[in-house]
């Protein structure tokens, strides 16, 4: 095989993620439901993506919006119920779409029927479904947390005087993978939701799962870097390659695990097909770009650079030159809005970072993943008070923040670039009450900007909206395979305002032009060999042809050549 070639459907398809609590609300509580889903199946056909994800739908108390999951076979009550989701599966089928679902397992919720047991005594039969650290040998080797208010990921529990771990907030304690009865439980349920039909799994920070339970000091090599100590348990791999061959391996189904702390020079490990473990997985490089080293969610003093972000991209798509495949996404339910992160959300450039945003996805090797609202240009929120803010990982910080006696209103400065809730407000369908999402109160405000033309329905009817643009880019993918499979070349490394690569097929060759700055942007065409290029796409007027020696981008402008 020459280059990474082998044709196989979910490197062909396109994602697109669904927040449910956040997508269509059917019945007017105020919150997103399943039923609201199947009602916009049309819709989503009509974008030309293949693979849906949905986020968690399985019961729980929602202290983090369902990823604290207290019965992994049945659906939030909020949600609906079981057959409302047999219909959706059925709906998706029928129009030739797929099904994956959030496997969230690295973790439970406290009130899932495994945690209630194992908390009443150290001898219940379900006492080692958990970690536990028993309090007469002192406190525990300090651990993290990302959504605890001290950053302790220890929760002293009275009942039994013992400690649980939680990487999560401390309703979410970590199930324990090395007692091989809860490896069996966890593939019996991902059989159960294979069997009814569903299509794959993306799985919740995945490279958490194994831990060294002797419970040591962290290394000194993973100094002040805990996510690579997560990432990196002892037996993480035998557990990947065991789920694999148990389950994965007996369906035509497909993996994309979600992979904070995994690096570069590891991701064969994960994905490379002789391995047997995932399909691709999601790497969180670009994520940190515009973050403090070593910060989650903590926005970076000065900009993040145009030759960076190329960088990242670069690197990773080597990585995956002969072997293995990789993801493309520019956002999700846990980051801000695409266009108001790498592009620009002012009036004046909105259309063109958006669109130019999706040429870059659609044109990348690697599957694309999009979040619900990308399709449309949503835009952050930004909101001033800390009143409007649901999620436990603002609501959290914050708290802290006031604990901590810290520059509060700097920390909702912050909050505005960096909040996990920026991508969480609601789809904004039509420029009706509440954008079309809910005919109740919405669970979380909806951005004004939905009346502006940031709403499904007008950009329907408008032949150069941003939605219509999407939808002409995924065609344009699907008829051309070397943008799925072609190599691809970095041009221009150092140009600070245009990316610019070709995507090399065995009998064509495209040029990708983005441009990333707010000014007209000149790209030297004196290199690349051509005989002739035949403009393909542009979001702006661009020359039918490729001048020989020159061509000036207007601000974020995007356009695709064939060279022939
Ligand atoms: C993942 C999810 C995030 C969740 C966390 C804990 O990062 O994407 O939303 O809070 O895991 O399950
Ligand atoms: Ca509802």
């Amino acid at each position: 095989m020459e280059g990474n070639t082998a044709r196989i459907w979910w490197k062909e398809s396109v994602v697109y993620q669904i927040y449910p609590r956040s997508f269509n609300d059917s019945n007017g509580d105020g919150i997103g439901d399943i039923r609201g889903i199947t009602d916009k199946l049309d819709y989503l056909k009509s974008l030309g993506v293949d693979v849906l994800w949905l986020n968690p739908v399985y019961e729980s108390p929602n202290d983090d919006n369902g990823y604290d999951i207290s019965d992994y076979r049945a659906i939030m009550s909020e949600f609906g119920s079981m057959d409302d989701f047999d219909a959706l599966l059925e709906g998706i089928h029928q129009r030739d779409m797929r099904l994956i679902m959030d496997l969230v397992v690295n973790h439970s919720s406290d009130e899932h029927r495994w945690f209630k047991a194992s908390r009443k005594s150290r001898t219940n039969p379900f006492r080692d479904y958990y970690h536990w650290w028993p309090a007469e040998k002192g406190v525990p080797p300090k651990r993290w947390s990302y959504f605890d208010q001290e950053d302790n990921a220890w929760q002293y529990d009275e009942t039994t005087n013992a400690y649980y771990l939680h990487y999560f907030s401390v309703k979410q304690p970590d199930l324990k993978w090395e007692n091989p009865k809860v490896r069996q439980e966890i593939y019996e349920m991902m059989r159960f939701w294979f069997d009814k039909g569903i299509d794959g799994f993306r799985m919740d920070v995945i490279p958490f799962i194994s831990k060294d339970t002797s419970y040591p000091e962290l290394p000194a090599s993973y100094d002040g870097d805990f996510i690579a100590y997560y990432a990196n348990g002892p037996r993480l791999h035998e557990f990947l390659q065991e789920m694999n061959a148990q389950v994965l391996s007996q369906y035509d189904v497909m993996t994309v695990g979600e992979a904070p702390g995994v690096t570069l020079d590891q991701a064969l490990d994960f994905v490379a097909e002789d391995r047997k473990e995932l399909n691709m997985f999601f790497h969180f490089d670009l994520l940190a770009l515009d973050r403090e080293p070593g910060e989650v969610f903590k926005m970076r003093k000065d900009p993040w650079k145009l030759t960076e972000f190329k960088a990242i991209h670069s690197k990773w798509d080597q990585v995956f030159e002969e072997k293995g495949w990789g993801s493309i996404f520019l956002c999700n339910h846990d980051f801000p809005r695409s266009v108001s992160r790498w592009g620009n959300d002012t009036p004046a450039y909105w259309r063109n970072s958006a669109t130019m945003l999706h040429t870059f996805c659609l044109s990348m090797r690697g599957t694309p993943f999009f979040y619900q609202g990308e399709e449309i240009g949503m835009t952050n929120i930004r909101f001033d008070s800390i009143e409007d803010y649901r999620d436990i990982n603002t609501l959290n910080a914050y708290h802290k923040a006031a604990h901590n006696c810290d520059d509060l209103q700097a920390f909702l400065e912050n909050e505005k670039d960096a909040s996990r809730d920026n991508s969480r407000t609601p789809m904004q369908w039509n420029s009706g009450e509440n954008a079309g999402f809910t005919q109740g109160d919405p669970w979380i405000k909806v951005n004004p900007n939905y009346r502006t033309g940031i709403n499904v329905a007008d950009q329907e009817k408008d032949p150069d909206s941003v939605l219509n643009y999407f939808k002409k880019m995924i065609r344009i993918r699907k008829e051309h395979p070397e943008l799925i499979y072609g190599a691809y070349q970095l041009l221009d490394e150092d140009n600070q305002k245009v990316y610019a690569y070709t995507r090399k097929g065995k009998e064509k060759t495209f040029l990708v032009l983005l441009s990333f700055t707010e000014e007209a942007a000149e790209f030297s065409l004196k290199d690349i060999p051509k005989v002739k290029g035949q403009l393909v796409i542009s979001n702006d007027h661009a020359p039918s042809q490729l001048p020989e020696d020159r061509i000036v981008l207007s601000p974020y402008q995007a356009a695709i050549y064939a060279l022939s």
